[in-house]
C-alpha cells in the first residue's frame, strides 16, 4: 500500500517536473531576503536554524522523489502558501527548506533596515 502510494506521487511530481519550465519566470522582486542574509546579524539564531531539520527539510522530499509534488512543497519550503513564494524548484530554488521567513514571515525591509522595520514575532506564536 505504501508502495503504491509512493510510486503515484512519484509519477505526479514527475508530471508537475515537466510543467514547472512552463511557469513564467517573475519579474518581480522576491519579497523574501532568504536566510543567508540573516546571518550576519542573529548569528545564533542562523546556527541554530543550520544544524535544525529545517534547513534541510527539502532533502526529504528529494529522497521521494516528491521535488515536484504540490501537496508537500508547501510545508517543506520558504513562502510556499504565498503569492510571490516559493514557486517550484526550477524557478525559486533559493526559497527551498524552511528558512526564517517561513516563520518570522517575509523580511527584505527588515534585514535593510532592522532598527525601524521590526519583523514578525513568529508566525506560529500568533495561533495559526
Ligand atoms: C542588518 C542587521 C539585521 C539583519 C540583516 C536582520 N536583522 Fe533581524 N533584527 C536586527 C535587530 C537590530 C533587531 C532588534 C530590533 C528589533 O527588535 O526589531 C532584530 C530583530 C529581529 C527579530 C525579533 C526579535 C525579537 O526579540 O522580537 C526577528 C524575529 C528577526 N530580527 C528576524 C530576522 C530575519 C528572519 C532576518 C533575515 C530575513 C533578519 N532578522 C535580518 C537586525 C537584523
Ligand atoms: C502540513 C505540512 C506538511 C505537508 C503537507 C507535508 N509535510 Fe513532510 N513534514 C512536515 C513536518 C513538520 C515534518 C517534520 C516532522 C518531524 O520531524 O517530526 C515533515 C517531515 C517529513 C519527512 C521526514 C524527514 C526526516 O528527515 O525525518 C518526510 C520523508 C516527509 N516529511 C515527506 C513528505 C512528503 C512525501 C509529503 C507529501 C506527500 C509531505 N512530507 C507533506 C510537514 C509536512
Ligand atoms: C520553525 C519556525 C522558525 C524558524 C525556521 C526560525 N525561527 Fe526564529 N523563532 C521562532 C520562534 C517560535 C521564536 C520564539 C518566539 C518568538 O520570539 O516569536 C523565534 C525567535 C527568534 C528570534 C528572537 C530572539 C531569540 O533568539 O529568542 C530571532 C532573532 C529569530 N528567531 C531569528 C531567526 C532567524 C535569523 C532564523 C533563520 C536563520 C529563524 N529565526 C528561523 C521560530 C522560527
Amino acid at each position: 500500500m505504501v508502495e503504491m502510494v509512493n510510486k503515484a506521487h512519484a509519477a505526479y511530481s514527475a508530471f508537475m517536473e515537466k510543467e514547472a519550465d512552463r511557469v513564467p519566470v517573475s519579474t518581480q522582486p522576491s519579497i523574501f531576503a532568504g536566510a543567508d542574509a540573516c546571518a550576519d546579524c542573529h548569528e545564533q539564531a542562523y546556527k541554530i536554524w543550520k544544524n535544525s531539520g529545517h534547513a534541510r527539510a527539502i532533502k526529504a522530499l528529494e529522497r521521494g522523489a516528491n521535488l515536484y509534488n504540490d501537496k508537500c512543497l508547501p510545508c517543506h519550503v520558504t513562502g510556499g502558501w504565498v503569492r510571490r513564494g516559493f514557486v517550484n524548484m526550477r524557478r525559486t530554488p533559493e526559497l527551498a527548506n524552511v528558512q526564517c521567513e517561513a516563520c518570522h514571515d517575509a523580511s527584505v525591509a527588515h534585514s535593510q533596515n532592522p532598527q525601524k522595520i521590526h519583523p514578525e514575532r513568529a508566525l506560529c506564536k500568533g495561533g495559526a
